[in-house]
Parts: structure tokens; C-alpha cells; sequence
């Protein structure tokens, strides 16, 4: 008899095959009471929080020593936020498509605004807002597509500021990711300074590109 599927496999997989922005929604509301607890399970073992809090804090801190504003884009629960170990961020804001993830990540006490919002949708803040936007986990199938949202991360970053997201292997070329990298550079508006391969959720063999996009004086 085969080993019974643990929850967060289903739930998983549920959301990478969702179609639209409200089926997205649903799966992380029911979702949202258990995640924590299933993805930092042995099964999962979902590294990419610590791995890319720990870039993102890294790089800016080599070039600039004053501590950063950073926006967790599809934050969830709150796992960045926390990676980011408090005292190394001046205000950390968060913004998610499903409540129920945001009310876990309101548990944290880490964030200071958390929205709800889609991504896939322009985003309602201000042009050069923030020194980091983080975004991990949220470019993968059935999420969030390469656009507007890259773009519209350069936007809300100000000058010599940085995107870090984490965007799933398999979807890099195949969704576009890559070729809005290309024209986000062509335009001249950031300079790439990772697109490389990391961990991301060990237990399933996954990997992601951590792509870290300086955003130039343009
Ligand atoms: C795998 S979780 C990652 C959450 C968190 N960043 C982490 O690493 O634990 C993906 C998140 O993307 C959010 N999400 C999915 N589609 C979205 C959209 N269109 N706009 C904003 N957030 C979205 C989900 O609600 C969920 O919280």
C-alpha cells in the first residue's frame, strides 16, 4: 500500500494547476492555517525564504550600510519577513492575494502595512518606494506572470535599489521570465546581477533562478 500524500503535496499541486487568479485565492485560503507548518516539513523542506533573505540582506548591506524599506511581494505567511531577522530592516511591507495568508503573516508582528492585492494587476504604491522588493515563491505555475509584475518592481524601487525573486526553473524560459529580464535590461533600466540556479523546495528537487535586478539611474 503506498504512503498517503501529505497535505502540503496536495495543496502544492492544487495551486500550481490553478487556471485563474480566484482558484489561486482559494487553494492558499484553506491553505494558509497549515503552511508553515507543512512546507518547513522534511518532505518539502522549502529553503528559498532563507536563501533569498539572506541574498537580498547580503547584497544591498555590501553597498549601502543604512538599513532598507523592503516589500515582501506575495509575502504569505510571513516566512521572508522572519528570515529577514528584525533589526536588519528599517520597515518591512507585505502584499498577498489571499487574507488568510496575510492575517498569519499579521501574527509575526515583522510587518509594518500588509495588503491584499494581485499581482498580475498593476501595483497601487508609488514609484521608487522602497531599497528591496523580495519576491519568493510566487513566480511559479499557475501564480504570478512576468507581466506587469517585474516591471512594475522596478518601478516601486528606488534608484540603486533591488528585486530579488525566485522564479521556477522550469518556468524561466518557457513563461517568459527570461525575455522580460532581457527587455527590462535592453530599456536600460536595471542592471542583472544574478540569474543563476539555487534550492528551492529541496524535498520535491526543486530549483529556482534567483534573479537580483539592480535598478539603474535611468
Ligand atoms: C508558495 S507561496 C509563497 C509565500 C511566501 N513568499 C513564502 O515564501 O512562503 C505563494 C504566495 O503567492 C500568493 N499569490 C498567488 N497568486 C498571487 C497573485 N496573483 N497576487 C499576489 N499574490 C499571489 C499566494 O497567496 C501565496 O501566499
Amino acid at each position: 500500500m503506498s504512503a498517503p500524500i501529505p497535505a502540503s503535496n496536495l495543496y502544492l499541486g492544487q495551486a500550481r494547476a490553478t487556471k485563474s487568479v480566484q482558484d489561486c485565492m482559494t487553494v492558499y485560503d484553506k491553505w494558509a492555517a497549515t503552511y508553515n507548518d507543512e512546507v518547513g516539513d522534511e518532505a518539502q523542506n522549502y529553503v528559498a525564504p532563507v536563501l533569498v533573505a539572506q541574498a537580498a540582506i547580503k547584497f544591498k548591506s555590501s553597498n549601502d550600510p543604512t538599513k532598507p524599506v523592503i516589500l515582501d511581494a506575495g509575502c504569505g505567511t510571513g516566512l521572508v519577513g522572519q528570515a529577514i531577522a528584525i533589526g536588519k530592516a528599517e520597515a518591512i511591507d507585505g502584499l498577498d492575494l489571499s487574507r488568510p495568508m496575510l492575517d498569519v503573516a499579521r501574527e509575526t508582528g515583522i510587518y509594518r502595512d500588509l495588503d491584499q492585492a494581485d499581482l498580475n494587476a498593476p501595483i497601487e504604491k508609488a514609484s521608487d518606494t522602497y531599497d528591496i522588493v523580495v519576491c519568493v515563491g510566487t513566480f511559479t505555475l499557475g501564480h504570478v506572470g512576468p507581466a506587469p509584475a517585474l516591471r512594475e518592481f522596478v518601478r516601486i524601487t528606488k534608484t540603486t535599489g533591488i528585486v530579488v525573486a525566485t522564479i521556477l526553473q522550469e518556468i524561466w524560459i518557457s513563461g517568459g521570465f527570461k525575455d522580460e529580464v532581457e527587455k527590462l535590461k535592453s530599456e536600460g533600466l536595471v542592471t542583472v546581477h544574478s540569474d543563476g540556479l539555487i534550492d528551492y523546495v529541496k524535498g520535491h528537487g526543486d530549483k529556482a533562478i534567483l534573479l537580483i535586478l539592480e535598478k539603474n539611474n535611468a
